[in-house]
């Protein structure tokens, strides 16, 4: 036998059913943000490697994590590991109206050493409003990713909030708090310590015992912030108690990418163990777009890991998908081309119907059809054959069978779907 082969490391297949509650997911957030004014967009899954390096070398996902390669043209190319970065390239490409509002579904791919909750590819929904450095924004872009979640029916979460400043007052305090960890180098872990100068912000959100003692009275940014930044964050913050949005301020919370300015959160799952959590997280980053080579324009947004949203989903025993989504399943031991001609004229009057292949017999045909999850089974055997007729069998309800015409099979299944049971019945009996 041949060598077989399976999903890479870190990676996994989405089957159905698993596939439909991801469906429902999308399909709730493209409503939530849809009517928000938000509009799709699609860009490539790889870029120029530049594209995400300057997303910051104290980027960890930059630094260790890029999938990059050499195409045939050797081309410097890397595999996105995040969504933000190619929107604001294609806002640079195209010069949009501003704002800009787009959101996406994309699988991200981080070199990643994988556990429970934690992938080599993962898929993101996210959304990015960039032109505007109006607070308001900030607000809109939290309560979205709020709304969403409750939309899914997750109810214990929790969002953690912090300001960067501008980019002045993070670098002021980088510098600060690298000085100030320089004083106490030798209480810090000693994993801790190569960061300690480059990466100051990093040694903050560390989460070894020793750095976290040591930096408990650490400088923090929140004390640090210009008169222009304190001004926004305050509006922030008044924004999401006016829409009964609940936070926590946090002044350590550092996000793993190197680009916020200004506002940046994070939502937890309550129920999920501390090291993946994160359900999604977002923020502002006025300098990106000239760090990508364009004009200086504000942005901001967030990311929300779909597997992690289905972790907390299991947990909290939301989302859990519709089981059986068909309508009707199509019986046929006449040799198959009633079969063929009902499903199809079901499909193409909107209503959803599989059928059984192979020409099988009618007892493992309906064994399908009870498997299928299907509402309906419409049966064609050499009786309704011969008399023009199909039998509807009730799925769900102890098998109530009807008989139709075979013009009228599609209306009285839609009104049978309906709810409808006045439908014409030439005779009705209940099997046992
Ligand atoms: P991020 O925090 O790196 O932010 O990722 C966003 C979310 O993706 C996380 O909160 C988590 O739910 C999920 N996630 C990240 N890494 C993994 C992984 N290895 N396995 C499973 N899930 C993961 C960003 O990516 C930013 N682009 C968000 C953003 C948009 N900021 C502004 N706009």
């Amino acid at each position: 036998m041949a060598e077989s082969f399976q999903a890479p490391k870190g990676t996994r297949d989405i089957l159905p059913p698993e596939s439909g509650r991801w469906q429902a997911l999308v399909a709730v957030f493209a409503g939530v943000v849809g009517r928000a004014g938000y509009g799709l967009i699609q860009s490539p899954l790889f870029e120029d490697i530049g594209v995400f390096q300057r997303l910051g070398e104290g980027t960890e996902v930059v630094r260790k994590e890029m999938y990059d390669f050499h195409d045939k043209g050797n081309r410097h190319l890397a595999l996105r590991p995040e969504g933000t970065a190619p929107v604001v390239r294609a806002f640079n490409q195209h010069r949009p109206t501003v704002p800009w509002k787009v959101w996406y579904l994309t699988p991200c791919f981080r070199y990643e050493e994988p556990q429970a909750g934690r992938f080599r590819q993962h898929h993101q929904v996210g959304l990015e409003a960039i032109g505007s450095p109006d607070p308001d924004l900030d607000v809109e872009v939290i309560a979205l990713q709020h709304d969403f979640y409750r939309a899914l029916g997750l109810n214990h979460l929790s969002l953690r909030l912090n300001s960067m400043g501008n980019p002045h007052d993070r670098r002021a305090y980088a510098q600060k708090l690298a000085a100030w960890l320089d004083r106490r180098r030798d209480h810090l872990d000693e994993a801790d310590r190569v960061n300690a100068a480059d990466h100051p912000l990093r040694v903050l959100d560390s989460k070894r015992e020793r750095t976290r003692v040591a930096v408990a009275d650490a400088p923090l940014i929140t004390d640090c912030l210009s008169e222009g930044a304190a001004t926004h964050f305050e509006r922030v913050q008044a924004g999401l108690d006016a829409l009964g949005i609940a936070y926590r301020i946090d002044p350590r919370l550092v996000r793993g990418l190197d680009y916020y300015t200004h506002s940046t959160w994070e939502f937890a799952a309550g129920n999920l163990a501390s090291a993946q959590n994160a359900v999604g997280g977002g923020g502002r980053y006025d300098g990106l777009a000239e760090a990508l080579g364009g004009k200086p324009t504000p942005g901001v947004g967030f990311g929300a890991g779909i597997e992690r949203i289905l972790m907390a989903a299991d947990a909290e025993n939301a989302l859990l998908g519709d089981a059986g989504g068909l309508d009707v399943f199509v019986v046929d031991v006449t040799g198959g081309d009633a079969g063929r001609d009902l499903t199809f004229e079901l499909r193409r009057n909107g209503i959803s119907a599989d059928r059984a292949f192979d020409n099988r017999s009618m007892k493992a045909q309906m064994k399908v059809a009870d498997r299928s999850g299907a509402r309906l089974a419409l049966l064609v055997g050499d009786d309704e054959l011969a008399s023009g007729s199909v039998t509807v069998r009730d799925l769900r309800s102890g098998g109530h069978q009807t008989a139709l015409t075979r013009g009228d099979a599609v209306a009285g299944v839609a009104e049978r779907l309906a709810g409808n049971e006045s439908m014409r019945t030439e005779s009705t009996e209940d099997l046992a």
